[in-house]
């Protein structure tokens, strides 16, 4: 029997955590559809056409340790505004979504337009500072070189562009739980997370 998790939120608002989290703690699987976003939109900062890269994905381009980078997001972002490109990764998560035993899949429109039907949903968020500090301590942990500043303003941009598309943009579907995480700690949110499930589970 397939049971679906939808979590949606902007850039850095914890979702990969409490996806992670919440699928150890049920034993589901996970998909961060990201990464497929990110994967196309490396393969296009390499000089590829964006939707022959959507098209052509294969397993290992989602394995690449480069695709955690400010550009690759960036990328991502306008790739993810093209229909074609997001009409070529449809078919992957549904039926990933679909799978037996369970699956939590994060991303921007998993609630709305992936998997309207999911048994839960969540729309998680955070203050654009909070946001914009959680993102700043990951790249600078890995030395990478930038700023708060310029964290803050490349998480505002890639949030507008993701909220302003046309084709399926980010927004919290009607019937998502919204979870803010701005003054929670990573394990009650993953507590609130996991509470919302048990309790949208039949
Ligand atoms: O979740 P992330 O930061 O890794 O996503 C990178 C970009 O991919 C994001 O800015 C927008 C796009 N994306 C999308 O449009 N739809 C999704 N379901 C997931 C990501």
């Amino acid at each position: 029997m397939s049971f679906t998790v939808a979590i949606d939120g902007p850039a850095a608002a914890g979702k990969g955590t409490i996806s992670k989290a919440v699928a150890a703690h049920f034993g589901f699987a996970h998909l961060d559809t990201g990464l497929l976003y990110r994967a196309t939109g490396r393969r296009v900062l390499a000089g590829e056409d964006p939707v022959a890269a959507a098209r052509d994905l294969q397993p290992d381009d989602l394995q690449r340790d480069d695709l955690r980078t400010a550009d690759v997001a960036q990328a991502a972002s306008r790739v993810a505004a093209i229909v074609e490109v997001r009409s070529a990764l449809v078919d992957f998560q549904i039926s990933f979504a679909r799978r037996a035993g369970g699956a939590v899949l994060d991303g921007r429109d998993i609630g709305t337009v992936i998997c309207p039907d999911a048994e839960v949903k969540l729309f998680v968020t955070a203050s654009d500072e909070v946001r914009a500090e959680r993102r700043y301590l990951e790249l600078s942990a890995k030395n990478a070189d930038v700023t708060r500043a310029q964290v803050l303003a490349d998480v505002r941009e890639r949030d507008a562009r993701d909220a302003a598309r046309d084709a399926a943009p980010m927004v919290a579907a009607q019937d998502a739980l919204v979870l803010d995480t701005s003054d929670l700690s990573i394990d009650a949110a993953v507590a609130r997370a996991i509470a919302a499930v048990e309790a949208g589970s039949p």
